[in-house]
């Protein structure tokens, strides 16, 4: 199996720090870590600003190559998120990350290009309501500040242009609106390529989404957007998570968004609760054959920096209780006891 495009360089004019990162074959799925972001924007207490700095470096070192650091958002909204800036400065000195950001409105993402990320997120909810509970906007009006975004990234030189992502929000449903139309899931998919994203990720942010919905929607967004469809960025609400990559992994879904221990929430999308766990996601992947370039034991290692440094956050996960022998138990078919 090879990388999906989410690597890709766009339409060849990227620059060379780019290329640098382009397709990597030594790797089937690409695991996003969006803890530093997702799931750090939901938690209550305040990570010191140099224990995000370790959890990243100890995240490269354990082989992830792609982690959401921060998000671009007024501080008094999400005051957790007060040294972006900070955050994104020692990521940026990893060699072999691609430093991820989120940018909710085009202040944030002026903020994320003068940051110089490699990668900069706008969530686009397909619901109106979340849309305005979210970002104080309107489906349109975020898609418009989506294309003055491109717009501006298409007038920097090539090597400092970052690649930005539509990260379409409640696809599979919203906790405020209740359903939401797949058909308007593909017009708003095709509306944000149009505004000139380099791809469009399909985000299930309140956990609603099953298997066979996941298929469906992927295909049918795939149909209407070829290769600018992203990755997959998934809740564990209802315990669908797991199932929902391989659903989208049957799609041909190469790129997993995943939070470490499952932190993770939109504090506005009433219900919604923790991203799939990175842990689990990894061991399932590796279960299946399919290379991460991650070393298990290590990322579970750094679940300690989290129950040190946000101690009264709960740190969600199967496989970390496992010990290795027993992991190898288990792959080798051998009763664990
Ligand atoms: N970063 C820093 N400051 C920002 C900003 C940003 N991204 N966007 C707006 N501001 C500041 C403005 O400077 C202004 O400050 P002031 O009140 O001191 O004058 C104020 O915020 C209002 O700006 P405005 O453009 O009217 O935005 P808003 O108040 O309508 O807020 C959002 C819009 C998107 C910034 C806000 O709704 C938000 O942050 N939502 C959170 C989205 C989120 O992160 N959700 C979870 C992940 S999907
Ligand atoms: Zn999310």
């Amino acid at each position: 199996m090879t990388l999906h495009s989410d690597a890709r360089v766009r339409d060849g004019e990227a620059g060379a720090a780019d290329a640098s990162r382009a397709a990597d074959a030594s790797i089937d799925v690409l695991v996003s870590e969006v803890g530093p972001r997702d799931g750090l924007q939901n938690t209550s207490q305040f990570m010191p600003t140099v224990d995000k700095q370790r959890w990243i470096s100890a995240a490269v070192a354990a082989g992830l190559r792609e982690i959401e650091c921060c998000s671009f958002v007024p501080p008094k909204v999400i005051p957790q998120m007060i040294d972006a800036e900070d955050v994104v400065r020692h990521a940026l000195t990893l060699s072999g990350l691609t430093v991820a950001v989120l940018a909710p409105n085009l202040k944030g993402g002026h903020r994320a290009l003068a940051s110089g990320a490699h990668k900069i997120t706008i969530p686009i909810s397909v619901s109106r309501r979340h849309s305005l509970a979210n970002v104080r906007m309107t489906t349109e009006q975020a898609i418009e500040d989506v294309r003055r975004l491109c717009a501006l990234r298409d007038s920097l030189s090539v090597e400092r242009r970052p690649k930005i992502e539509a990260g379409l929000s409640t696809v599979f449903g919203c906790t405020i609106e209740g359903r939401v139309s797949e058909e308007q899931v593909v017009r708003d998919a095709v509306a944000c390529v149009e505004a000139g994203v380099d791809e469009v990720g399909l985000a299930d942010t309140t956990g609603m989404a099953n298997p066979v919905q996941i298929r469906r929607v992927f295909r049918m967004v795939r149909a209407a957007i070829g290769e600018r469809l992203g990755g997959a960025h998934l809740h564990n609400t209802r315990g669908f998570g797991l199932a929902n990559v391989v659903a989208a992994l049957e799609e041909n879904v190469r790129t997993f968004d995943s939070s470490l221990a499952g932190l993770g929430g939109c504090p506005f999308a009433p219900g919604a609760t923790g991203n799939i766990v990175t842990e689990d996601l990894v061991f399932m992947l590796h279960e299946m054959g399919l290379r991460t370039g991650i070393d298990l034991d290590r990322l579970i290692a750094i679940r300690e920096l989290l129950a040190s440094s946000i101690p009264n956050e709960p740190l969600y996960g199967y496989v970390p209780g496992l010990s290795g022998v027993a992991r190898q138990s288990m792959v080798l078919g051998v009763a664990a006891g």
